[in-house]
Parts: structure tokens; C-alpha cells; sequence
């Protein structure tokens, strides 16, 4: 073990195996853990319990930053060991035990788990399991790729085990800014006032009384595992790209544009790649997650500065950014995800905020979440924290899925996460639809005439048709509006009839 990962010399007398730091935990307990979107996530502890649940089943709620890696998820569903899970998951085997309601989930905004803490609505935290690259002297606790909650939870929870990954490199030591808010109603302004402001230290301070074991790993993080662009997305990035060109063009933005947020996954990777080949200069990014495309672009030159709560790479960037992270530090930031999720940051800063959608509906009401109204894919993450406080809050999907059974833009959406107020621009494959300072009805005919796949557009111009002769403010024919699902779930497909014998 090098020296310099445990500074504070005393703590060496609490390392021990992952089994025994297992042990402490108890039936019923509530535990936290790091890791968001795969990142500096506890790797050792985890996979101990539910090895442990096997001989001697136990139970607890466990909260993280988001989603894990490893099959964390998937092994402790396996072994019985979720009560209840939140804020965030991405596992196949977990959301199948979510959806047959044997794991209680609670699908929370990321920038509200632990003021939940705080406040005592969460319950008191018994155990924090948080990765670290070191100890400092003064007991300061370094994250590794992400922070996520690991500082409230480390701060807030009655004991601590911490992983020392000793695969994580040591110069991640000096990126993370680790800022707590302080106690509401009287929380003094969060003073972050552009993406690169520094406004806190660098690692967690906690008392090393409450830290009851360390647990000495070697491990990489998961890898990102990302699509190749295919002709829909880089559809869904042009029609983007030309939408700025406009903004410019118009006056809105200028070739910096705003501060970028962009969700994860393929879609958001191939919007940040065409950035890189447009006239776009000096962006910056005030993120959540920072995947390849990030690097990419900071190797351009073409973006300056990035801030987020954790670094999710595929394996082959991995290896070449975590090699040589010195290069990239002055322009990198990892913050709590309270910070990098901080409505009157997100507010203040005029972020474009880029996600995705499930669906939408007619009128910009977007589901992100739930299959046909009722089964869980993941969880809302991040979006709703940006989409609600953007300058421009953009939706993206593909304008089909399942082979063209299902169409992406539905009459009404069949769960809602991000209310038509709080969505501005949808882009699908098919275009784009400014939904900005535009009435319902308005709203319907830019959604129908520019994101619907033609296979179902007079489908859905003959609904909104109907439901016009109907009227309102907001026309529906209620008795149809989640027919469409409803056939998909009967038939296999949405499209009706008539549109059947055309296609
Ligand atoms: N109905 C049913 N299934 C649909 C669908 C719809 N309307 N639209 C897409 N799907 C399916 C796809 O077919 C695909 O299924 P598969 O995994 O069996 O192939 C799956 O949903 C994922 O769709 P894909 O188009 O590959 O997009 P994605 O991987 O980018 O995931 C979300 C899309 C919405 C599930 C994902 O972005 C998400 O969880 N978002 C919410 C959280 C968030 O926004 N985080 C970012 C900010 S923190």
C-alpha cells in the first residue's frame, strides 16, 4: 500500500477484508454508496454482502449517486438483499424485480437525494460505502471518477467503510470540488457563477472516529458501453447542429453558445461529436456525466472547460484519459451532483440541457421512464433537474422503436416526467419541433409536421383532427388517447387498421 493513499497514519489499523467490512452490515439498515453512471463506485463491499446474504439473508434500502457498475445492481437483486432502492438504477435484472414489485423503487430527481437526507426525511444513514483514491492527513476523504453523493452520504451517515482503489489513479487527487450547501431556510447563494468556479475543497472532510473499516481494492471502473452512431442519431445531431447555426444566425446565442448539459447514452454522444465539426468555438459544459465525446472535444480545442459529477468512459478511453489525467485537470471539475444538478445553478448559468425521451406526446408532455405507462426502464435521473431550469430544455429520440411497432410521438404520453412547460425543442431522426412561445394547438401542429415518422403521421394528424372538432384548450378524444399503447400491448404494434394496410 503507498503511503501516500493512507496519509493518516492510524487509520492503517482499520484495513480489512471486504467479508469482514461486509459484516457490519445489518437487517433493515439504510446505505449509502458511491458511484454515478458506473463511476467510482464501491466495487468490493458490495459483491461481500451479497455473498454474505446467501448463508445469512438480510435486507437494507440502499441509496446511491445513480446507477453502479460491476453488476453491483444485479448481484445484490439476485441475492435478495434490496428493500427498497433510489434515486437511480440502469440494471436489467433490478428493474425486472422493480417491476414485479419485490424491490421498492424510488425514481427521485439527483439533486434531491440528499437534501432528503439532510432534512430527516430519508431516515437517518447507518452505513456509507464510499471509493476513494486517499486519505489525506486531515482525514479528507478524495473521491475517484465520480462524487455523485459520496460527500453528503460520508458526512452525513453514523459510520464509514471506505474502498481504497488503488486502480484509480492517485492524480485524480485535485479535480473534485466539494462544496456542502448550507442549512435551508437561511442557505446562503450557492456561488458557483460560471462552469469553472472552484468554490470548495477538494476532498471530504469527515471524523475518522466514523470510519469502521477500509477495504483495500484494485479495479477499474465499468465501462461505457456505447452504440456505434447510426443514421438516426447522427440525424437527431444534425438537425441539432443546424438549430444552433440558426440560434447564432438569429442573434440568441453566439458561437460559444450556452453551457451544454447532455444526457447519457448514444444520442448525446453523437450531438457532442457533430459539435466538433461545426463553426462552434469556446463551449463550455456544466454536465452531469462526462462520456469520450467530452474528451474529444476538450482535444480539440473546441471546448474549454467541463464540468460534471463523474467520468464514464468506454474502455479504450479509459485507459488513454485515466493514463493521463494530468493533462486534462485544469480544465475538468467533479461536484456533488446536488451542485451539478443545482437549480439555481442550472438557472443562472442558462444551460442548454439535451436528454431523452421514451416518448412524447402532441403536445411536449415527455416520458423518459415507463414502457407503456407502467413498466419501468431506469429512472428520471438528472433530466428533470435540467430540463425544468434550462435556457433551452431540448428532448431527443428516435422517431420509431421496436422495428417501427412502436412511434415515438404518441397522442398522449402514457407516464409523464417532464411536463410540456418544461420542454422547449424535440428532435427526432425526422426534425425538429420548436415548441417555444407556442399554444397547445400550435404545439401539436409543429410536433406532427416535423418529429412523427411518416408511417404514422396521418395516424396521428387524423387523432389531433378529430380531437380539434372536439375543442378545448388542449383537444383530446379522451376514450383514445392511450389507444395507441393499448393496441400495442394487444396487437404488437401501434399503428391501426387502415395505416396497417397502407405500410
Ligand atoms: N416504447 C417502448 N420502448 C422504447 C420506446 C418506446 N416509446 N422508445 C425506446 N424504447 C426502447 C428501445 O427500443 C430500447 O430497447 P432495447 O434496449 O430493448 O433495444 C430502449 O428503449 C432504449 O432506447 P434507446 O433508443 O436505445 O435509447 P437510450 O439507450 O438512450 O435510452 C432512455 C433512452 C430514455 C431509456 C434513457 O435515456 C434514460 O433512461 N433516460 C432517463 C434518464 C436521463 O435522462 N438521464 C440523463 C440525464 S441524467
Amino acid at each position: 500500500m503507498p503511503a501516500s493513499r493512507i496519509r493518516l497514519f492510524p487509520l492503517l489499523d482499520r484495513i480489512v477484508s471486504a467479508d469482514q467490512a461486509a459484516s457490519l452490515v445489518e437487517d433493515g439498515m439504510v446505505v449509502g454508496m458511491s458511484g454515478f453512471t458506473r463511476a467510482g463506485d464501491a466495487k468490493a463491499v458490495p459483491l461481500a454482502m451479497a455473498r454474505r446474504a446467501q448463508l445469512d439473508p438480510f435486507k437494507i434500502t440502499l441509496v446511491t449517486g445513480a446507477s453502479l457498475g460491476k453488476d453491483v445492481d444485479r448481484v445484490l437483486t439476485e441475492a435478495h438483499v434490496l428493500a427498497r432502492r433510489m434515486p437511480f438504477q440502469s440494471d436489467p435484472t433490478l428493474r425486472a424485480a422493480i417491476n414485479r414489485g419485490e424491490v421498492m423503487f424510488i425514481d427521485q430527481h439527483l439533486s434531491e437525494t440528499v437534501e432528503h437526507l439532510r432534512s430527516g426525511q430519508l431516515g437517518p444513514m447507518d452505513y456509507a460505502i464510499i471509493e476513494a483514491a486517499a486519505i489525506t492527513e486531515d482525514c479528507g476523504i478524495v473521491p475517484t471518477t465520480s462524487v455523485g453523493n459520496s460527500a453528503s452520504f460520508a458526512i452525513l451517515a453514523k459510520k464509514l467503510i471506505i474502498e481504497i482503489n488503488l486502480g484509480q489513479p492517485a492524480e485524480l487527487e485535485g479535480l473534485h470540488d466539494i462544496y456542502i450547501p448550507t442549512k435551508r431556510p437561511t442557505r446562503e447563494p450557492i456561488p458557483v457563477v460560471s462552469c469553472d468556479s472552484r468554490i470548495g475543497l477538494s476532498s471530504v472532510q469527515v471524523d475518522p472516529a466514523k470510519i469502521a473499516a477500509i477495504v483495500v481494492t484494485r479495479q477499474s471502473d465499468s465501462p461505457a458501453v456505447l452504440d456505434a452512431p447510426d443514421a438516426e442519431t447522427n440525424a437527431i445531431a444534425s438537425h441539432l447542429i443546424r438549430f444552433f447555426g440558426r440560434e447564432v444566425a438569429e442573434g440568441r446565442l453566439d458561437l460559444s453558445l450556452n453551457p451544454l448539459q447532455a444526457g447519457i447514452g448514444n444520442i448525446a454522444n453523437a450531438v457532442l461529436a457533430g459539435l466538433a465539426d461545426g463553426p462552434f468555438h469556446s463551449l463550455r459544459m456544466y454536465s452531469e456525466v462526462l462520456q469520450d465525446s467530452t474528451f474529444d472535444l476538450l482535444d480539440t480545442g473546441k471546448l474549454l472547460f467541463a464540468s460534471g459529477s463523474s467520468i464514464t468512459l468506454s474502455a479504450a478511453y479509459a485507459e488513454r484519459i485515466f493514463g493521463d489525467i494530468n493533462r486534462y485537470k485544469d480544465r475538468l471539475v467533479l461536484r456533488p451532483q446536488e451542485i451539478s444538478n443545482h437549480p439555481e445553478v442550472i438557472r443562472r448559468l442558462g444551460i442548454i440541457a439535451i436528454n431523452t425521451a421514451l416518448e412524447f406526446d402532441i403536445y411536449g408532455n415527455v416520458n423518459s421512464t415507463h414502457v407503456n405507462g407502467t413498466q419501468m426502464v431506469n429512472g428520471i435521473g438528472g433530466s428533470g433537474d435540467f430540463a425544468r431550469n434550462a435556457y433551452l430544455s431540448i428532448f431527443v429520440t428516435k422517431s420509431l422503436a421496436k422495428g417501427g411497432a412502436i412511434s415515438s410521438v404518441v397522442p398522449m404520453v402514457s407516464h409523464v416526467d417532464h411536463t410540456e412547460h418544461d420542454v422547449d425543442i424535440l428532435v427526432t431522426d425526422v426534425g425538429l419541433a420548436d415548441l417555444r412561445e407556442l399554444a397547445p394547438r400550435e404545439r401539436a401542429r409543429a410536433i406532427i409536421a416535423n418529429c412523427v415518422h411518416r408511417s404514422y403521421r396521418a395516424q396521428l394528424n387524423n387523432y389531433f383532427e378529430r380531437a380539434l372538432v372536439l375543442g378545448g384548450h388542449t383537444p383530446h378524444v379522451l376514450g383514445e388517447a392511450l389507444s395507441w399503447h393499448l393496441r400495442r400491448q394487444t396487437t404488437g404494434t401501434m399503428m391501426d387498421s387502415a395505416n396497417l394496410e397502407e405500410n
